[in-house]
């Protein structure tokens, strides 16, 4: 069942249901869902390595409404017992999310104002969630709810809008005329930030920092359109997929931060001091 929360009836959470009733072909394209997944796995595993928790928090459940998402992983990174949670401020994705992966504990709600008690989560995910709101204070107010449902301990994995990709900055300057009616961009993207000003955020949070890349090198438009033109099973969609991973190698380079679709953080909310005797 779906945990429902009188924040996710709001305008955001209409404007989603809409999005995900009305425009499905323009998220769906399996073979691009599948790159997704494997990239964002991918990056979890890299940072987390053999890390487990006892209570997982992942924001948005688009991935996990539309497919595999990052649930195997999740779960992989879940000890025996423990709890993976899902947020989404759309009932509709919330409920196909929950369809698909019945073992995740699913929440309607927004990463604004999260229907979550405090201090619980020793791991947060979230991956570009965060960048679809109109204005800074939403997003610094969502930064901030993610630290209060988190433990002390506790590990944030964060992605953003690379505000420095140049796809990434045409889009988000020339954003009204373009918003919802192109491959590029079928939805509302919104306010983001880069590595620097991300981590000066998360900092005056009080987080300490960790790791911070970027991610997704590939070509995004060129792939996105191969995609759905491209055998979505078999040796070619293997070939495809290898072929869009390999370009990671690029977050090598100095030129990474302008390659990179998003920006990536591994931050932890400090353990409260040892009160003094
Ligand atoms: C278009 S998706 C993109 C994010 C996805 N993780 C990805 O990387 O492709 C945006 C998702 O964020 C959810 N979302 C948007 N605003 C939200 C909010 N305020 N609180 C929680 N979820 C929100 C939407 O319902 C949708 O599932």
């Amino acid at each position: 069942m779906v945990d429902h929360d009188q924040a996710a009836s709001d305008h955001a959470g209409g404007y989603w249901d809409d999005q995900a009733r009305t425009s499905p072909e323009q998220f769906n394209f399996p073979l691009w869902r599948r790159y997704c997944d494997l990239l964002h796995s991918r990056w979890l595993r890299s940072w987390l390595k053999s890390r487990t928790f006892t209570k997982v928090l992942k924001t948005d459940l688009f991935e996990e409404a539309l497919g595999d998402g990052l649930a195997d992983v999740l779960a992989t990174l879940t000890l025996p017992g423990g709890e993976c949670h899902g947020v989404d401020v759309s009932s509709v994705l919330a409920a196909q999310a929950l369809k698909r992966h019945p073992s995740l504990r699913v929440h309607c709600g927004d990463v604004r104002c999260l229907p979550l008690a405090a201090e619980q989560f020793d791991l947060v995910v979230s991956d570009s969630t965060l960048d679809h709101f109109a204005h800074p204070a939403e997003l610094q107010k969502a930064l901030s709810e993610l630290h209060r449902v988190m433990a002390p301990g506790g590990l944030l994995a964060l992605t953003l809008d690379n505000p420095q990709h140049p796809l990434v900055a045409l889009r988000n300057h020339f954003g009204g005329p373009w918003m919802g009616r192109s491959a590029v961009m079928p939805y509302f993207v919104g306010h983001t930030l880069g590595l620097r000003q991300l981590s000066g955020e998360l900092r005056a949070l009080g987080f300490e920092l960790l790791c911070d890349d970027h991610l997704m090198h590939a070509p995004r438009l060129l792939a996105l359109h191969l995609s759905r033109l491209w055998p979505a099973e078999g040796p070619a969609a293997h070939w495809f997929l290898r072929s869009l991973l390999a370009c990671e190698g690029l977050a090598r380079l100095p030129t990474a931060r302008f390659s990179g679709h998003f920006v990536a953080i591994l931050a932890r909310k400090p353990k409260a001091p040892a009160s003094s005797p």
